[in-house]
């Protein structure tokens, strides 16, 4: 493990135990995870991963297919079973399931769009969001570039339009950090920078962002750190000048993209 590493990860574990009755408290970092080890049967999918996400903080997750990204975020969700311990805004959500764990903020997307095709946009986002007025579904919309898409259907969107509405539903539930697993995958790069403006303004509004992108140029533009997963465990973690230049991540994955 990197030096980096090693304080990402002794930085995850400090302040447990330190926690005051509010749990919502924004001094906490908006996730703080510790050890995260997911098993498919045989297969070790994730193994002793930590990681502290600040508030406003946007940090990339990167490396090869089948590192082990997704199951990550899976894990960090609750929608796998996993080792290791996970915290939301100075909350331990360890062992609860994903809805609760939702709740308690922590907000994600998926590799695939998965919008409700029979809805509107704004009914999407209420779904997410039972409880949630007209004007701050609205006001969510706009937050993400959709001010005014809130009565379309998700087929009349382009496909970038469409990922935008998937990071606004996954945020309109007030989260303190959100998961993005490959929300740039098929945009173009007008699409690409739009995301990326929206991306940069909600960790701007103090969300944690952690970002999963095969476009190791956007993820290097948009994080203060890059955290580098192979074969289900941390290769390094660092700045994106560190990382780029790292041999280990270079002939590990860097080096293998076209
Ligand atoms: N539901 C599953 N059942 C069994 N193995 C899985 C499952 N999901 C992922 N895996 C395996 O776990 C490893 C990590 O996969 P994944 O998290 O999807 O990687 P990434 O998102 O980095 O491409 C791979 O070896 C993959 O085949
Ligand atoms: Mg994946």
């Amino acid at each position: 493990m990197t030096a980096a590493a090693t304080s990402a990860a002794t930085s995850a574990t400090g302040g447990a135990g330190s926690h005051g009755p509010d749990a919502t408290d924004a001094d906490h970092p908006a996730m703080v995870s510790t050890g995260i080890g997911v098993s498919y049967g045989g297969v070790r999918a994730t193994d002793e991963v930590s990681l502290t996400v600040g508030r406003g903080e946007i940090v990339g997750l990167i490396g090869p297919n089948g590192a082990g990204k997704t199951t990550l975020v899976d894990a960090w969700c609750g929608f796998v079973p996993h080792d290791g311990r996970v915290e939301v805004a100075g909350r331990d959500v360890t062992g609860w399931r994903p809805h609760r764990r939702a709740r308690a903020g922590l907000a994600r997307t998926w590799q695939s769009v998965e919008l409700i095709d029979d809805l509107t946009i704004a009914q999407n986002l209420s779904v997410a969001a039972p409880r949630a007025s007209t004007d701050h579904i609205e006001a969510t919309l706009k937050r993400v570039g959709l001010g005014g898409e809130g009565g379309s259907q998700p087929a009349m969107l382009s496909l970038g339009h469409r990922k935008l509405a998937g990071v606004a539903r996954a945020v309109v539930a007030d989260a303190a950090v959100v998961l993005l697993d490959e929300p740039a995958a098929g945009l173009d790069p007008a699409e690409t920078t739009a995301l990326a403006d929206v991306v940069r303004s909600l960790a701007d509004d103090g969300l944690g962002v952690v970002l999963i992108e095969h476009d190791t140029s956007l993820v290097f533009r948009l994080c203060a750190r890059v955290m580098v997963l192979v074969g289900g465990r941390v290769l390094t973690v660092g700045a994106p000048d560190e990382v780029r230049d790292d041999p280990e991540v270079i002939a590990a994955y860097l080096g293998t993209q076209s």
